[in-house]
């Protein structure tokens, strides 16, 4: 990469990392995957079981539904558990589990296979057949891992919810996947207190149709309402013979669908982004072994949860692809003190961490002394994901944390990506704050608004121009949208809704967002959720969220709320219309800062207009105000 060329802060690796990286030279194989981008992802496909090949690696006889390996059959849980089961790698560990409250488990291939396909069998025995949609409502422990691979052993297609989200965002969920069967957890463990799943599904059930059986996961153990005929444990059904009965797995066309994952747009409900068996192997099979460089002996950790796309492809699918072990924890990094994560990492020995940086900026706040008492030696890699990483938490991370020897593997990506996108590779020259370049066999461009290409260092809509194998195919149920939003813009590309940079060195720079998705924590929230939920209270008539920068959430979110006549604003009612969000969305939508407002700044059209509500909090200039009602 023409290493003495780069400007700026550079940090190169050290030898080790470079003589140990699964690829040595990224300028090389970016060069031939560009030549021939098909023939780089087909030589990857091989690597992994088919049952029968495939004819065509892309056929894009109909953009923008691109269908990947198309007449190839395989399986993905086939390729995550039965092939290492069947090797030396039988007794491996494939996942390492601390809960919260200091349990542990640890499952090898053979046992995860095993219990995995006895769960496959109990959802069998409750007539989840292929293509049936699963939701799983979860906290994280290994019982959400199996849902998952159980799921896609029998062909049915999971929703996971994440277990922070509430009983409106899991009934919308619900509902707009036709789900027959919820899998649902009693409680989680977070921060020393019990989030009452169960309880929350309960009430979701009462507005939601469809489901026929709730399987419910014992972790907690807290007292929970059985509903007779609908409910059943888990463990009951694992303990009869149903469930062992045969380990037979549905053979999959590479484009069935494997997984529904909801995500906040630009407007109304989230959308259901879906991914398949075929493609989305080959993507984050791929994309974990060159960029966290994953060897046999390594232990890696993905510090996110599995109800987002992080876990999805880097907890689960991604690492058991790759035969690796994958530890997971269950709950805060603080709890009981702030040294929980270091201390695991000390005592497991794991070799890779990879999080987000607003829990790197949490962690900092505390100190270094929290971490300098563990011994991270085992350190070799450090990973960020879900928004942009200031350097200033970069910096921290790489020396206190990685002790100035663990390159960090800035990954830029999407739900709708399903894999790595812009990402280094362990042995790439790395700047605080840019994820380095494109990964081999992926084309981006950063345009403007006509679709010219801006000159470098000039800011613009960042998208996508070759396709890729964990590419979206399209929103669920609803193929219009999926052309509207992402291919319309600028025709033959896929539009990522980011806007960035590209300095001298043909390194990206990634802003943020362009639309109406606020990142708060990193989690991905659309202000229309937030103030559909703030509207859905009885004192509200209308409501207006933004992001506004926060030091360590990255963003939060401040509402504008217009009362209806005959409410009074008041504190406590502030109070009130945040704990309804929380109740309605999740814990993470809870705005920071409620206002109350005689009126909102809007179109001619209607339109709610944000950003003049955010300059005007920022203090800056609110722009262009020709379409401003009055
Ligand atoms: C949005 C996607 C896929 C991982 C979890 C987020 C932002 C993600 C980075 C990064 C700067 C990032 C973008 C993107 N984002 N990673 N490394 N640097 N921004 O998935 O919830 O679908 O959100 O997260 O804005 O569009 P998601």
């Amino acid at each position: 990469m023409g290493q003495n060329k780069l400007s700026g802060d550079i940090y190169y690796p050290s030898k080790e990392v470079i003589a140990k990286a699964n690829v040595k030279d990224w300028d090389e194989l970016s060069e031939k995957a560009k030549k021939d981008y098909p023939g780089f992802w087909e030589e990857r496909a091989s690597e992994l079981h088919w049952f029968q090949k495939w004819n065509k690696v892309i056929d894009d006889s109909n953009k923008p539904f691109y269908k990947w390996f198309t007449g190839g059959k395989t399986n993905i849980a086939y390729n995550c558990l039965d092939v290492h089961a069947k090797t030396h790698r039988r007794n491996k560990l494939a996942l390492l589990w601390e809960g919260e409250n200091g349990e542990f488990r640890a499952m090898s291939y053979y046992s995860l296979h095993r219990e995995t396909c006895k769960f496959a069998n109990v959802l069998r025995s409750m007539g989840v057949k292929k293509g049936d949609r699963v939701t799983i409502y979860m906290g994280r422990t290994p019982e959400i891992v199996m849902a998952m691979l159980a799921c896609a052993r029998i062909g049915a297609v999971h929703s996971v919810v994440y277990g922070g989200f509430s009983v409106e965002a899991l009934h919308e969920r619900i509902e707009d996947s036709q789900s027959k069967v919820l899998i649902v957890s009693d409680g989680a463990y977070q921060r020393g207190k019990i989030v009452p799943l169960k309880e929350i599904a309960d009430e979701a059930l009462k507005r939601a149709g469809g489901i026929e059986h709730v399987l419910v996961v014992k972790r907690t153990g807290q007292e929970i309402n059985m509903e007779v005929g609908r409910d059943m444990w888990l463990h009951e059904l694992m303990a009869l013979p149903i469930a062992n009965q045969d380990y037979t797995v549905e053979v999959m066309d590479a484009e069935d669908p494997l997984f529904l994952l909801y995500t906040s747009g630009t407007t109304g409900k989230p959308k259901a982004i879906l991914h398949t068996h075929g493609g989305y192997m080959v993507g984050t099979y791929t994309t974990l072994k060159y960029v966290f460089d994953i060897h046999e002996e390594d232990r890696f950790w993905c510090a996110a949860d599995p109800g987002w796309i992080t876990g999805h492809s880097y907890i689960v699918y991604g690492p058991l692809l790759n035969g690796a072990t994958s530890f997971m924890y269950e709950g805060a990094p603080t709890h009981p003190y702030p040294n929980r994560w270091w201390q695991m990492i000390e005592k497991y020995g794991l070799n890779i961490l990879y999080t987000a940086p607003t829990a790197i900026r949490g962690l900092m706040r505390f100190g270094d002394a929290w971490v300098n008492r563990h011994d991270l030696s085992s350190l070799r890699l450090l990973g960020s994901v879900g928004e942009p990483i200031n350097p200033e938490a970069w910096k921290w991370y790489y020396k206190v944390v990685g002790k100035e020897k663990c390159p960090i593997m800035d990954t830029w990506w999407q739900t709708e990506t399903g894999m790595f996108m812009i990402t280094p590779m362990p042995s790439v020259p790395l700047k605080p704050g840019s994820g380095t370049k494109p990964f081999p066999g992926i084309e981006m461009d950063i345009l403007d608004e006509n679709g010219t290409p801006v000159a470098d260092n000039e800011e613009g809509f960042l998208v996508i121009k070759t396709p890729w194998p964990a590419m979206i195919r399209t929103i669920y149920g609803d193929d219009d949208r999926y052309v509207e939003q992402y291919w319309s813009k600028y025709p033959g590309m896929y539009l990522t809704g980011d806007s960035a940079r590209r300095d001298e060195d043909g390194y990206f720079w990634v802003i943020g967002r362009v639309d109406d998705v606020i990142k708060v924590s990193g989690y991905r929230l659309g202000t229309a959720e937030i103030e559909s939920a703030l509207v859905s209270h009885v004192s509200v008539a209308e409501a207006a969220a933004i992001g506004l920068p926060h030091e360590i959430k990255g963003n939060a979110i401040y509402a504008y709320v217009i009362l209806k006549a005959g409410s009074q604003p008041s504190e406590e009612l502030k109070d009130e219309l945040r704990l309804h969000v929380g109740h309605e969305v999740g814990p993470i939508a809870k705005p920071e800062k409620i206002e109350f407002v005689e009126s909102l700044p809007k179109t001619r059209s209607g339109k709610i207009m944000r950003r003049v509500l955010k300059a005007k909090e920022l203090g800056v200039d609110p722009g262009n105000l020709s379409t401003l009602e009055e």
